[in-house]
């Protein structure tokens, strides 16, 4: 039977990869799950007032299709916190999703059509070019400086067409750990309006930084076409839950999607009512747990960063937030990326990703490792790294 060629040319890389590590763990090899970015498998979880609130809600008999927008309150608090970032929006500019991954698909939906452009930054987060080419648009990689976390302004500027609709953003960024200052967000801001693009902004590991102050889209936005994506598996630890939103920057700019864009919520009619109420507590809660997750991952990034640079044939720039190293091969002994990964797999039961998956112009020739396991767990998955490059 039929299926469309849109869809037998979605790939992720991330999960595609599991398929040979099952292979791996059939042959009696245990294996290091290096791959997922999800801190609840690594021991992390939400907090106890955070479960309870989803238990209360179940429980208050809150069962029942939300609105297809989201909670109100939930709305209101979402604003408050993009408006401490900068933004100045209310519950209005803001719609509830099942993840950044349904906003993502809503908004590259609601903008792309047959033959449209939109530029991410290289390497990215797999999704972002998977939903342009499902639209049927075509993704342009332009170059970010890993050392220097600065995106390359004349290479974008390069590579704006009048096909151009978009720019995407992700800070920090997954899989680099790269996060955009505020001048780097100034400058695209300013290159998005002279050309009339849109802004996307994915803000999901917004506060997971290490060294520096983050800096928000918002702060920079004035009144020009940004949307900012944002959730809550990373930060707020509620991954499997499945929610996260769109907020819309005040822009007249954004009129036309932002009477469109709905729709598409409303056709899916709603995101799950009870996790909704779980959010808001996320959000009102104590949120030391925030700052006590991202300082236990910070002594693993540490461990991580300074390790694989210690290793012959590798290079890792110092991820500034997220959860992600991405080291460099500075050799091709191993053959391509893949390869690399699939040896390393095969003889060592360390899974990691292949960098070409998140692009093949800046990703190839790198393969992209999470630091969320303890702290033991990593260093015995850093000694087979080392005595597999070391061979
Ligand atoms: C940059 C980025 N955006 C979005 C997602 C997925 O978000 P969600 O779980 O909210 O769908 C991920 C997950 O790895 C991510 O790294």
């Amino acid at each position: 039977m039929k299926v469309s060629k849109k869809v037998a040319g979605v790939e992720y890389a991330i999960r595609d990869i599991v398929l040979a590590a099952r292979k791996v763990q059939q042959k009696g090899m245990q294996v290091d799950y290096l791959n997922i970015g999800d801190p609840v498998q690594f021991g992390f979880q939400p907090p106890d007032n955070v479960k309870q609130a989803l238990i209360n809600a179940i429980n208050n008999g809150e069962n029942y299709y939300s609105t297809s927008e989201g909670l109100l309150e939930l709305r209101q608090e979402i604003a408050k916190k993009e408006n401490a970032k900068g933004l100045s929006i209310s519950a209005d500019e803001i719609l509830v999703t099942n993840g950044v991954s349904e906003g993502l698909d809503m908004v590259i939906s609601s903008i792309v059509e047959e033959g449209d452009e939109v530029l991410l930054p290289g390497p990215y987060y797999p999704p972002y070019a998977s939903y342009v080419r499902l639209h049927g648009g075509i993704p342009v990689e332009f170059a970010v400086d890993l050392d220097n976390s600065t995106p390359d302004i004349d290479d974008i500027k390069s590579k704006i067409t009048s096909k151009t609709v978009a720019i995407c953003l992700i800070s920090p960024n997954n899989p680099t750990g790269v996060v955009f200052n505020e001048k780097s967000l100034r400058e695209l801001v300013d290159i998005a309006n002279q050309h009339n693009l849109y802004i996307i902004c994915d803000e999901i590991y917004d506060q997971i930084v290490f060294d520096e102050k983050f800096v928000g889209i918002g702060k920079v936005a004035g009144d020009s076409p940004v949307i900012v994506l944002n959730g809550f598996s990373k930060v707020h630890l509620m991954s499997g839950w499945r929610i996260g939103y769109i907020a819309f920057n005040n822009s007249p700019k954004l009129d036309a999607i932002r009477e469109n864009l709905p729709k598409l919520a409303r056709v899916r009619i709603a995101t799950s009512l009870p996790v909704q109420h779980a959010a808001l507590e996320s959000l009102r809660g104590p949120q030391d747990y925030i700052s006590n997750f991202v300082s236990e991952i910070k002594k693993r990034r540490d461990l991580v960063v300074k390790r694989l640079n210690e290793m012959p044939g590798l290079s890792c720039p110092n991820p500034k937030g997220s959860f992600y190293a991405f080291p460099k091969i500075e050799n091709d002994r191993f053959g391509t990326d893949k390869e690399f990964v699939t040896k390393l797999l095969e003889s060592k039961g360390v899974l990691t990703v292949h960098g070409s998956g998140f692009g093949e112009q800046y990703g190839s020739g790198h393969f992209r490792l999470v630091y969320l396991p303890n702290l033991e767990t990593l260093d015995s998955a850093m000694n087979k790294i080392e005595e597999f490059v070391s061979q």
